[in-house]
């Protein structure tokens, strides 16, 4: 794992979002698409907001672009507030150009039956579309990355997960309350992730030091998901003075 250590968020941000663009318009000048995994939460906002600038200022075309978000709470449905699906339109998808067809997320509707078919379907259309050049994390103070909890095997496929208490809690204020928080949630595995061939992860703020700390210097272990990164050849954190105070 490589750090990049910025004064603040928005620097961090601008860089990220600078790297995707990059990405992008390379990809495109190639003919190529460009698969991208991306993430919800507070931390990738302004990471969008600049991409959707870029768009409406600079004509940084999204038409070559496919994504593949890493999560969505289980069940949910797709117009409500608190669902990814209507995160990623919100701050992304309802401002550039991307393909409506381009877009998935995994989907909070599926029938309890089907869930596992859907899984791996969604499993297979990321290896159909060429695996994921580049993916976008947060990281949860659970050590999750997606919604990969404590206990997560590092070659966990998208499934179907149980939320840890923390991330409910950290969730309640969104919902109003934890009781309103949903329980599980759809998210890509540990093995998903690991496949991409770029990961950035971001993180920002004092409240994220501890478990920065434990997932660049700690042990790999399962009860740290993103510790697994440390295996993973091209990864860089993308951090904050705050989020990276406790790094030796
Ligand atoms: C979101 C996701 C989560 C978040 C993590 C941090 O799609 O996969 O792992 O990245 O919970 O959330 P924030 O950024 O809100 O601190």
């Amino acid at each position: 794992i490589h750090n990049v250590i910025f004064d603040d968020s928005k620097e961090g941000s601008l860089h990220v979002a600078m790297e995707i663009a990059t990405l992008i318009r390379e990809k495109a000048d190639k003919g190529q698409t460009c698969v991208l995994g991306l993430a919800t939460g507070s931390s990738p906002i302004r990471v969008y907001e600049e991409l959707v600038r870029m768009h409406k200022d600079e004509g940084l075309s999204f038409k070559n672009v496919v994504t593949f978000n890493l999560d969505e709470y289980y069940p949910m449905e797709r117009n409500n507030i608190q669902s990814y699906h209507y995160f990623m339109h919100q701050h992304l998808f309802d401002h550039v150009d991307i393909p409506a067809a381009n877009v998935n997320i995994p989907d909070g509707t599926v029938s309890a039956d089907d869930l596992q078919d859907y899984c791996k379907d969604y499993e297979r259309q990321i290896e159909a579309a060429g695996g994921l050049d580049f993916q976008l994390l947060g990281i949860g103070r659970t050590g999750h990355i997606g919604f990969n909890e404590p206990g997560s095997h590092f070659n966990s496929a998208t499934r179907d997960i149980t939320l840890d208490h923390i991330t409910r809690v950290d969730a309640a204020p969104a919902f109003k309350g934890l009781e309103n928080v949903p329980r599980k949630a759809i998210t890509m595995g540990i093995g998903t992730i690991r496949k991409a061939k770029r990961i950035v992860l971001m993180a920002w703020g004092q409240n994220k030091s501890e478990i920065v700390k434990e997932t660049v210097e700690g042990e790999i272990s399962s009860e740290v998901p993103a510790t697994y990164l440390q295996e993973h050849s091209n990864t860089t954190f993308v951090l904050d003075k705050e989020a990276a105070q406790n790094l030796t």
